[in-house]
């Protein structure tokens, strides 16, 4: 029974400045809605109940997103503008269910998670990284906790990537796959190509045990010189397993400008009316781009 949820969300985004000097990545927008709300919805649809935001300095806007807004909503029911108050009410989170803590510096990932540790009893939890857009049928994350069993110790996503690219990724060390389960044996921070273990490479969604916040704790930096989650999970093995869980879906990086762009135009062929609009203005600059090159 996994229900609670931290979105790591105090890193500082320098890939997409200056975009992030005043606005948090997360609320980056793929067509009509921001990455951090993408994310909350996948976890609701996994039967997350508890949200721990892990923020920092300069994201208010992410608690402002989920907080509901009197007056706008007074005004869309006086016009009459139901499906805008409907999705609106939708995308709040009630005051029960959501927590904001502070990163006081973005010291990695690891510690952004270790900052919720007092949040999280004996229970296993899950971590959405929400620049990791996921277009799927089923919802990764509900992907992954209909597959979780304690057996599987901390389970990672995980996706094949190009050799060329695995520095950019933890990278597992694979002993065997039973359908969508990968027994790893072995996890490594950003490897170079000649030495990656393999292309398996870790993303954004995570099942953790609750001991992983020990180990995390007594922990000293890694690679950057930030506290790496993947250091902590390894440091697990092999007292605790890692499964790779391969998931239905396409990921998109949307902490990259070439990711995000992708991803609004995968989402927006999801989309009736926008997808109506979309073909023949790509065309149009297809045609374009050719013509001029
Ligand atoms: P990234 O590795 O994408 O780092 O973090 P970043 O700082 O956000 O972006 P760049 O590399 O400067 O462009 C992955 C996730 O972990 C969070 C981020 O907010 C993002 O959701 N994070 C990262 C933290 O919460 N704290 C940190 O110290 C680092």
């Amino acid at each position: 029974m996994i229900k609670t949820c931290i979105f790591p969300v105090a890193g500082l985004g320098s890939r997409f400045l200056p975009a992030t000097k005043s606005i948090p990545k997360e609320m980056l927008v793929v067509v009509d809605k921001p990455l951090i709300q993408y994310a909350v919805e996948e976890a609701k649809a996994a039967g997350i109940e508890r949200f721990i935001f892990v923020t920092s300095q300069g994201k208010s806007a992410i608690e402002d997103h989920f907080d509901r807004l009197q007056l706008l909503e007074q005004t869309l029911e006086k016009r009459k503008k139901f499906d805008l108050l409907h999705k609106i009410v939708d995308s709040a989170l009630e005051p029960s269910q959501a927590v904001y803590v502070r990163q006081p510096a973005p010291l990695g990932l690891g510690h952004a998670i270790l900052c919720a540790k007092h949040l999280i009893q004996d229970e296993a939890f899950a971590v959405i990284l929400a620049d990791d857009l996921i277009l799927s049928k089923t919802p990764c994350l509900k992907q992954m906790i209909n597959a979780y069993t304690p057996e599987d110790g901390n389970m990672v996503a995980t996706m094949v990537v190009d050799p060329s690219h695995v520095s950019r990724y933890g990278i597992l060390t694979i002993s065997e796959q039973i359908e969508q389960k990968i027994r790893a044996i072995n996890v490594v921070e950003k490897p170079t190509r000649d030495v990656a273990p393999s292309c398996s490479a870790v993303i954004g969604r995570y099942i953790l045990r609750h001991e992983l916040l020990d180990t995390l704790h007594k922990q000293s930096p890694g690679a950057g010189a930030e506290i790496q989650l993947t250091d902590a999970i390894q440091h697990m093995l092999p007292t605790t397993p890692l499964t790779g869980y391969s998931y239905e879906g396409e990921r998109f990086d949307c902490g990259t400008k070439e990711g995000w762009l992708e991803a609004n135009i995968a989402f927006a062929c999801q989309n009736e009316d926008v997808y109506a609009h979309l073909v023949p203005m790509l065309k149009r600059y297809v045609d374009n781009y050719t013509h001029q090159h």
